[in-house]
């Protein structure tokens, strides 16, 4: 799947830059608070506000402080996907089932220097789990590529019937790091520059969506390119 980054979208026309991608998988959104990092985005009114303009999921990713505290609204508002960072969930465990209970699936991020291994059982509560492949902040930077091994080490989790659960990678992924990334395992693609930079958004998505395709090994593809529950 692939979810365009509206941090690389003119943020006076977010609705606008929803519609030239129709063909996205989900709308990947981009909260900050200045705090978990050093940046400052959007937050829950405009989440609220652009739920009304695109049917498309929304995939929150809240790079905030204290989730526990501010996660559940997205959820309640209608977002599709509300990622929180276990750097700072106070009670990962607890709050992925209050998101699941406001009808959300429930995501669970990692920034590139945090390991996976301390997370693995908490993840059978999630949905979804996104690698940071750049740190969280900015977007157009470069794809850390050593952060991989956490991406094939969760497909092998979710092979083997351990957990269920897409694999999510989010930043500097573009026409080449993505081959790199769906080998790995991943099937959730989060990509900002590459497609709002690109002259035609919905273009790029598509052409994407088709290269990570055919870099996905038989055995770490999905099934139902769209169906919005976890392979
Ligand atoms: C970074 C954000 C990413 C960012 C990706 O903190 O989480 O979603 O928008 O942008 P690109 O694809 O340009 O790296
Ligand atoms: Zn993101």
């Amino acid at each position: 799947m692939l979810a365009p980054s509206l941090l690389s979208a003119d943020f006076a026309r977010l609705a606008d830059s929803a519609l030239a991608v129709p063909n996205a998988d989900w709308l990947h959104v981009d909260v900050m608070d200045n705090h978990f990092v050093p940046n400052l985005t959007i937050g829950l009114p405009v989440v609220q506000s652009l739920r009304g303009h695109t049917e498309l999921p929304l995939d929150c990713h809240l790079m905030i402080d204290d989730p526990d505290r501010w996660a559940p609204p997205y959820a309640e508002s209608g977002a599709h996907n509300v990622t929180v960072h276990v750097e700072a969930a106070a009670d990962p465990v607890q709050l992925a089932r209050t998101l699941r209970a406001a009808g959300a699936l429930a995501g669970l991020a990692v920034k590139p220097g945090t390991p996976l291994e301390p997370y693995l059982d908490l993840l059978r509560e999630y949905d979804t789990l996104l690698v940071m492949t750049v740190e969280p902040g900015f977007g157009g930077q470069e794809f850390i590529a050593e952060v991989l091994p956490k991406v094939r080490e969760a497909r092998r989790r979710v092979q083997s019937g351990h957990l269920r659960l897409f694999v999510e990678v989010d930043g500097g992924v573009n026409a080449e790091t993505i081959c790199a990334a769906a080998e790995a395992g991943a099937d959730v693609f989060v990509a900002g520059s590459a497609v709002f930079h690109a002259e035609d958004p919905a273009k790029a998505v598509d052409a994407l969506r088709e290269r990570a395709r055919v870099s996905m090994s038989p055995a770490g593809r999905v099934s139902g390119p769209s169906d919005g529950q976890p392979g």
